[in-house]
């Protein structure tokens, strides 16, 4: 695996392999890999020739008060499994490359962005959506893979692709799931054990919505209630939200419809802010 860290040379390693002919694929991550990432390198790579991952913690995504600093960091055991997975190129790149003195420019996709994590946490799609952008332009890749589980994340960047005109296909990955049905995520590694074992209720308010979903229950905010009523198990979760959405431009719904509707949560165990999302859709429920 070859390791990149810089920009210039990260770009002409793609434009190279497209003169080549070859097909690329990009997996962006913010590092502290698990299995859910390695997924994504696992379906870039039953489409492309040469896959590309990017481990890169970016700044602009994080509110003031959020955990910038202390957000899992471990590149010497990324390395070793993202090569172990089969991983072409790992591109590191450093703050002060990616960011420039002076860099002023960003990518702000208003319809998607608005509600869920956008409204939690503002600024933080443009800052998903700048990084998106850039990592586009240096990698090249024909197709990147992106997790459901960041479902809002999804529908941002297929809106960025669409609305800019950029040639990449954008590929939703499911969601990778611990035993006990908690969503993999990097920041599960700041869970105490006692929250960790108390984060189960996420997986739990999705189940139950879900049931009185696949029963019948089409009102949004009775299957909110559903949920909340899981969450409040736990007497160490505190709700940021629960909303029944459309998957497409993430606006809160009603009614679920024939075309189906995402319900999301958000919730903070401890100091820590879980996500998760479950599709609810006529004829079977998905986690995709
Ligand atoms: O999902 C993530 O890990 C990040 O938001 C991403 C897409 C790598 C952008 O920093």
């Amino acid at each position: 695996m070859q390791i990149i860290e810089s920009p210039v040379e990260m770009h002409g390693w793609a434009l190279n392999a497209r003169r080549e002919g070859l097909r690329i694929g990009l997996v962006p991550t913010m590092g502290f890999l698990h299995q859910g990432h390695l997924s994504l390198v696992g379906l870039a790579r039953q489409r492309c020739d040469k896959v590309v991952m990017s481990i890169y913690v970016n700044p602009t995504q994080f509110g003031p008060a959020e955990d910038l600093a202390s957000y899992p960091r471990n590149l010497e055991r990324d390395k070793a499994l993202a090569e172990a997975r089969g991983t072409d190129v790992l591109f590191v790149p450093a703050d002060r490359e990616i960011y420039a003195a002076g860099h002023c420019s960003l990518v702000e996709v208003q319809g998607p962005s608005r509600y869920l994590c956008g409204a939690s946490r503002p600024g933080h799609f443009r800052g998903v959506a700048t990084i998106v952008a850039k990592l586009f332009n240096l990698v090249q890749p024909h197709v990147a893979v992106f997790g459901q589980k960041d479902a809002q994340q999804l529908a941002v960047i297929q809106q960025m692709v669409r609305d800019l005109n950029m040639p990449v296909e954008i590929v939703a990955a499911p969601i990778v799931r611990e035993t006990d049905g908690l969503a993999m995520s990097s920041r599960n590694a700041h869970l105490s054990p006692e929250e960790r074992r108390e984060a189960r209720v996420l997986g739990w308010s999705l189940r139950a919505a879900s049931q009185a979903f696949a029963a019948g229950e089409r009102c949004a905010g009775r299957l909110v209630k559903i949920a909340e009523a899981e969450i409040r198990k736990s007497p160490l979760a505190r709700v940021d939200y629960v909303s029944v959405v459309d998957r497409e431009a993430m606006t809160p719904v009603e009614e679920v419809g024939d075309a189906g509707a995402l319900l999301a949560v958000a919730v903070y165990m401890g100091r820590t802010r879980l996500i998760d999302n479950t599709v609810l859709f006529k004829g079977g429920v998905s986690q995709e």
